[in-house]
């Protein structure tokens, strides 16, 4: 299976190319100017080299007249215009994974797709590494790319019967022990039926795109994308039976913390992150909304897999030839 396409980058980079040539003041070149293309850059901005990589992307793509912006809190770091909210064609993250689930979040509500450059060490979400990125930056003027929809998941935390929280995640929603020294007692339910009751470190709720991530490094199962799930993880339970568990997309999964032990901290990808009280039910749903991931081409998930974690794939069969 494949991760499915949702939809093209459309339009037609020729029809902008043309009417940049109009006389300036005539009522097509008004059009033109409606046309304008914008591409929003979140970036990592630790990186020493940043400036000079975001220069290099701004004035590569400005030359064919897509227009790079910032964020308000960026935009002035970087040397580039604040997005002054015109509609954007995608999110462009340069940077690794982190700057991709940052970007997410930019994306996810604007309904465009999120194209990872990775600058970072593993940057398995990203969809080129920083030597194709001359590629990449034709691929967007050219608006050759596709957005594929990933799922997400939407978290509610209730005190009391109180809503006290709610978030979403494109990787996992982790709740883990507040202090380090205590154990987390947890019920685990599906669908209202209580599935398991144990002691642990914490318990993670993923997606098919998380699975890779945090889950991985708890020995987790790897879900390919085309896979709509949940995947349920305990982080060190001390108990019998305190396996991952593989439930259907449309399950509800609640983690009750026992009102006489301890809190915990929830965190939405690592990300977004609140404490969270003894006795707190947390619901973990399939997410209303989903991140578009822009794909250029159509490397198999398998081999990603296999590139980013250099998985040995050469075997007996190869010592036979
Ligand atoms: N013990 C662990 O492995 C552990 C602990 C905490 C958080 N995390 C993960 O870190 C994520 C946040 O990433 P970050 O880069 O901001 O933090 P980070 O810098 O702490 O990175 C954690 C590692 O996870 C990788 N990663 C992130 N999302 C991935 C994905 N979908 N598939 C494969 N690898 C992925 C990153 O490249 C990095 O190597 C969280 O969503 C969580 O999954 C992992």
């Amino acid at each position: 299976m494949t991760e499915q396409p949702t939809r093209g980058a459309g339009g037609d980079g020729a029809a902008t190319d043309a009417a940049r040539e109009l006389p300036a003041g005539s009522v097509v070149d008004r059009a033109a100017a409606d046309a304008r293309r914008f591409v929003l850059l979140v970036a990592h901005t630790g990186r020493a080299d940043i400036n000079d990589i975001v220069r290099q992307v701004r004035q590569r793509l400005a030359a064919d007249g897509v227009e790079l912006v910032g964020l308000a809190d960026e935009a002035p770091a970087l040397a580039l215009p604040v997005t002054d909210g015109s509609p954007v064609e995608l999110v462009l993250a340069l940077g690794g994974d982190g700057t991709l689930l940052r970007a997410a979040e930019r994306a996810r509500p604007l309904g465009v797709g999120v194209l990872g450059v990775n600058l970072g060490r593993m940057g398995f979400l990203a969809e080129a590494d920083a030597d194709r990125i001359d590629q990449v930056l034709d691929a967007i003027i050219g608006r050759r790319y596709r957005a594929v929809d990933r799922m997400t998941v939407d978290v509610t935390v209730q005190l009391d019967g109180i809503g006290v929280y709610s978030s979403w995640a494109l990787n996992e929603i982790s709740i883990e022990k507040a202090t380090r020294e205590r154990i987390l007692d947890v019920v685990v339910e599906v669908d209202g039926r209580g599935l398991s009751a144990y002691g642990c470190d914490g318990v993670l709720v993923c997606t098919p795109t998380g699975s890779t991530a945090y889950a991985f490094s708890a020995g987790g199962p790897v879900l390919w994308p085309a896979v709509q799930a949940l995947l349920v993880m305990p982080l060190n339970a001390h108990s019998l039976f305190a396996r991952a568990a593989v439930v259907g997309p449309d399950s509800i999964v609640t983690v009750h913390l026992d009102p006489d032990g301890h809190g915990a901290v929830l965190a939405c990808d690592g990300r977004r992150t609140v404490s969270i009280a003894a006795g707190a039910r947390v619901q973990v749903r399939r997410g209303s909304t989903p991140v578009a991931l822009v794909r250029l081409g159509e490397e198999p998930f398998t081999d990603r897999l296999v590139r980013k974690f250099d998985l040995p794939v050469h075997g007996w069969r190869d010592r036979r030839h």
